[in-house]
Formats: structure tokens, sequence, C-alpha cells
């Protein structure tokens, strides 16, 4: 393969050894690798590329998020998450994911408004829950009920009607809360806290979450505060696996709701979202730090599944700059809770001492990702370990909406529809049951 760059067009050249060459663009961005655009390989050369887990594969052209994974970068819309953590609120960057710029003081308050008012669900979604059993896990009870969504809101599932999928956006973002929350009251048992427009995004979930019709709830502003953080460090993430479900499934035209509802499923996955609870589930089974060693080995071990939950990413070959910010927000909430010693916090911080100290984790660039230490404080602030996904998902509700609304403004959107490497059996007729051995 040959590169050239002319004086306005960089281009790849590809030859088989044939003869035959093939001349394909080069596409720069605006940081980041350039791509090489191949969408007429296949019509002018017959081949196919090959990229099981798309580990080289840009899906898209997107303004929203861009990670610098050596560097251990992610800007939103160009705005560098630590900063936006540390400055921003959760709906704030929701507003900047969704339109691209911060806000003006005027935007900020009908934005608000108007997520506000959107926060109650149709009360005949209430009956979907009482369907599961008690103890059913609260994932499986999101995307059955974000999924019924679209039976509901007929007014806004026609993907191409620009207002009506401003509205579904505004819904996602608003019920998600409603929802979720509803989720862990089903399951503890506890009557359903309806949410209350004189609160907060983050103040109206822990209120939903917390709350007793018997009593006064007022939610710690600094544990509202953590959630606010925890929310913007969650929102987006490029093309990860669950947002490219999303946009996948938005490609075919689907409604929003059900796009929605496939992201949820594929955050799931413990190798994904699931990932924050399965990492206390893991610092659960060592229990102590003399027993680091023993699981740093079986992670190293191929022969064994075991993997180190919260280590390790597709992308960062660096701190996963949302874990640093994650790390001093533990503490802070720790603090604020008044709990002076929390062994799982201390034997995590022991676990990525020594696993970065270990010649496997550093040749392969495993750091701790976003998950190694959000279920650490989920789980402190009260939040079943069962909920860290759910919260993950509703944090990533309006990134992927955001995600999902670019593609539906692209005017070259297509069907995701990849091809395959066929190995399997080559023709052959069929041969009648009396016939077979
Ligand atoms: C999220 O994509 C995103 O942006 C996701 C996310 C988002 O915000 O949307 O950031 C959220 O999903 C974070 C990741 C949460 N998952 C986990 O913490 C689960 C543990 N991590 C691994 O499963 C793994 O690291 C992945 C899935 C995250 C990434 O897998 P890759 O990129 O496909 O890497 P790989 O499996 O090819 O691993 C490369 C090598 C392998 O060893 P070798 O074959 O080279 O000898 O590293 C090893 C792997 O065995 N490895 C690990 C490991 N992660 C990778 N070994 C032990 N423990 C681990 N955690």
């Amino acid at each position: 393969m040959s590169q050239k760059t002319t004086s306005t067009k960089q281009t790849v050249t590809l030859s088989d050894g044939s003869g035959k060459t093939i001349a394909l663009p080069v596409l720069p961005g605006t940081a980041g690798p350039s791509v090489i655009d191949i969408r007429k390989l296949y019509g002018e050369s017959g081949y196919f590329t090959y990229d099981p887990g798309f580990t080289s594969t840009a899906s898209c052209e997107s303004k929203i998020t861009y990670i610098d994974g050596d560097e251990g970068v992610l800007l939103y819309r160009g705005y560098p998450i630590d900063q936006l953590a540390e400055r921003s609120s959760f709906l704030e960057t929701s507003y900047l994911l969704l339109f691209g710029q911060l806000p003006s003081r005027t935007q900020m308050e009908e934005f608000r408004e108007s997520v506000t008012r959107h926060t109650m669900v149709n009360e005949q979604l209430n009956f979907f829950y009482r369907g599961f059993r008690r103890d059913a896990h609260p994932m499986a009870i999101l995307v059955g009920v974000v999924g019924a969504m679209s039976a509901f809101y007929h007014d806004s599932t026609d993907i191409n009607d620009p207002h009506q999928r401003l509205v579904a956006s505004i819904r996602l973002i608003a019920k998600m809360p409603t929802i979720t929350a509803w989720a862990y009251k089903y399951s503890v048992g506890q009557p359903f806290m309806y949410p209350r427009n004189d609160l907060g995004y983050c103040e109206n979930f822990l209120h939903m979450m917390f709350a007793v019709p018997t009593e006064e709830y007022r939610a710690s502003p600094v544990l509202a505060s953590a959630l606010e953080k925890i929310f913007i460090l969650h929102a987006d993430h490029e093309q990860n696996a669950s947002t490219s479900t999303v946009r996948v499934a938005g490609s075919s035209g689907a409604n929003p709701f059900a796009c929605i509802a496939a992201g949820i499923a594929c955050l799931w996955g413990p190798a994904h979202g699931g990932a924050n609870e399965a990492v206390l589930s893991m610092l659960a089974e060592i229990g102590s730090v003399d027993r680091i060693p023993e699981y740093i080995k079986r992670a190293k071990d191929k022969s064994d599944p075991f993997r180190l939950m919260g280590f390790g990413h597709r992308v960062y070959k660096n701190f996963d700059p949302r874990a640093t910010v994650l790390r001093a927000t533990a503490r802070e909430v720790l603090a604020e809770l008044n709990i002076k010693k929390e062994p799982i916090l201390e034997l995590a911080v022991e676990l990525e001492k020594i696993a970065l100290q270990d010649d496997y984790f550093v040749k392969r660039k495993l750091y701790p990702n976003v998950d190694f230490y959000s279920g650490i404080i989920l789980r402190a602030m009260g939040f079943p370990t069962s909920m860290f996904t759910v919260l993950f998902a509703l944090a990533r509700t309006v990134g992927w909406i955001a995600q999902w609304g670019e593609m539906m403004e692209d005017p070259e959107r297509k069907i995701g529809r990849p091809r395959q490497l066929y190995t399997g059996a080559a023709h052959r007729d069929y041969t009648p049951i009396e016939k077979r051995g």
C-alpha cells in the first residue's frame, strides 16, 4: 500500500499483486487518526475489509465526542471532561451534547423547564412493573419499560420529523430518572415516588430513589453534586458498543424508544456497562489485600476466564480520565458520609497499585476504566449493586440520543449492514434422510 498527497487530497493505493490497483481517498478529522474511505473498495476491487470488533474501523463521522486513548483525553463537543465534571451540570452537559454549544442562560432555563415538564410517565406504564418478579434485575425492567414507551408516545415516533425527534429526546432524558427509580422501588416493595418540579435533575432522582411517602426527604447537596459528576462522566463516549447498537438500530428507521432499549440491552454486558456491577462482585470475592496476588495471577492466566473487571479499554491505553475524576470523587463522598474506613475502596486502591506494577498489565496498557471506581461511590451512596448499570444507562441516554439524532440528520445515512468472511460449507445438494448415514 502506498500513500500519496497531492496539493489538496491524500490517497492510499492498494494493489493485490495482480497489476490492478485502487486509489482510496484519505479523509482527515479535526483531531485523531485520518480515515481511509473504503466505500468504493468492494465495488471496484471485489474485496471486503475484515475487522471483527471494529478495532481499526470508523463506523461514522461524528462531531460529538473525541477520545485520545494514548493521551487519556475525552472531549464533549471540544470541552475536556474534567472541566465539565468540575464546573458544569448534567443538564447543561446534556444540552451541549445534544445541540453542540454550551447554552445561554435563557436556553438553559428553557431546556431545564422542558425536561422538568416531561419527568412524569404515562400512568399506564406503572402497570408494566407489576408484570415482573420483585427480584427481576432492574436492567431487565429497564429494557422492557423503555421499549414499551414506543407504545405510549406515538406523537414522537416519526423519525423524519425533527420536532418529534426533539420531543422524543427530551422525553427520554426526562423520564429515565423516573423509570429507573421506580425499578428500584419495585424491587424493594416500596411505593413509587413521583417526580417533583421543584427539584433539580439529580436531586429529583435521589428523591424518587430514597424518599418514602411517610416523611420528608432532602438529598444531601454533596451527594447530588457527586451524582451530577458521575452522570456527566458517563454521558457519552463516541462509538462504544451500546452507542453503535443504537446507531445500527436507528439506521433501520426504528423509533427512538426502541433504539434506546437496544442500547440498554447492549450496555448490560459485563464487558461494557455491566462492568461496574462486576467490579463490586470481584472486589467482594477477592475480599482482602492478601488475596490480590492470587487474582492477579488468575487475570493473567489465559485458561482462566477471570478478568480484572474495571481494567482495560479498547481505546484508552492510558488512564481513563473518568477513572481519575471518580477516584477523587470516591474519597469526597466517603468523607461526606463520614465513612472513615471503607475496606472495599482500600482494596481497590491496592489492587490498582499492584496491577499497575505488573508487567502483564503495563505491557498491555491495561489501566482502570470508568467502571473501576464508580461502583464504590454508588455503593457508599446507598445504591444496590444491581442498580449500578441502570445509573450508567440513565446517564448514557443523552449520549445515545445525541448520536442517534446526529445520524438521523446525516443526509448520507444508510442502513448498517456489514458483510462477512464466509468459511462455511461450499454449495451442496440436499440429501433425503433415508440416504444419510
Ligand atoms: C466500558 O468502549 C467504550 O468506550 C466503553 C465505555 C463507555 O464509556 O462506553 O468506556 C464503558 O465498557 C468500559 C470497559 C468496562 N469493561 C471492563 O472493565 C471489563 C474488563 N475489561 C476487558 O473485558 C477489556 O479490557 C475490554 C472489553 C474493556 C476491552 O477489550 P479489547 O479492547 O477487545 O481488548 P482485548 O480483550 O483484545 O485485550 C487485549 C489483551 C488481551 O490479552 P492478550 O490476548 O494480548 O494476551 O489484554 C487482555 C486480554 O486478555 N485484557 C485483560 C483485561 N482486559 C484486556 N486481561 C485481564 N483483565 C482485563 N480486564
